[in-house]
């Protein structure tokens, strides 16, 4: 069985093939600097999912605690990989399970997960263990590093 726990500083190298795999391939310094903002936050929690033998990370779940002017506050997953080897035996289902006990620690009721359009397979996932479609959204981007005042482009 595999251990379900909070992820730890030392874990940066084995989750650097799991974020290539979900699309964000990123320097080993990059990622231990991200895991460090996660492990001084109060408001995330990566939970991460270890091989029986303690050799390996299949998996791991981000979770973060969303407080809006718009809705009450929420739990987003903000971050959910299985390694492509680790696929279709539940390890997914069991990682989300774990995240929904986080936020109902928290005492918080409502998991929601934006999942983009190319991946086919997150879509049948959520469907599959009980979450409903609420909105399809763009997502918008703009880098800002110089300073442009009202009415400036
Ligand atoms: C989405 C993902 C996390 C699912 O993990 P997993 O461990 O394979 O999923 P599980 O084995 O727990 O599947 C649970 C249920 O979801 C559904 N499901 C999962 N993958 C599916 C697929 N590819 N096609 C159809 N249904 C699927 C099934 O109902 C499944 O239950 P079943 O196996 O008893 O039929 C995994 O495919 C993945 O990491 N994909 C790439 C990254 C990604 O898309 N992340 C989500 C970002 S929001």
């Amino acid at each position: 069985m595999p251990e379900i726990r909070p992820v730890r500083a030392a874990d940066a190298p084995r989750l650097t093939g799991l974020l290539a795999q979900l699309g964000y391939p990123s320097e080993l310094d990059a990622v231990t600097s991200r895991l460090a903002g996660v492990l001084n936050s109060a408001t995330q929690q990566v939970l991460v999912s270890v091989s029986a033998d303690g050799s390996r990370i299949d998996g791991y779940l981000g979770v973060e605690r969303r407080f809006l002017l718009e809705e009450d506050e929420r739990v987003e997953i903000t971050g959910l990989v299985v390694d492509s080897a680790a696929r279709r035996s539940g390890l997914g289902r069991t990682l989300v399970q774990a995240g929904e006990q986080w936020a109902v620690q928290q005492g918080l009721h409502t998991v929601v997960v934006r999942s983009n359009v190319v991946r086919p397979e997150s879509h049948a996932f959520y469907a599959g263990i009980g979450y409903q479609r609420t909105t399809t959204s763009h997502t918008y981007r703009k880098e800002v590093r110089g300073v442009s005042g009202p009415g400036q482009a």
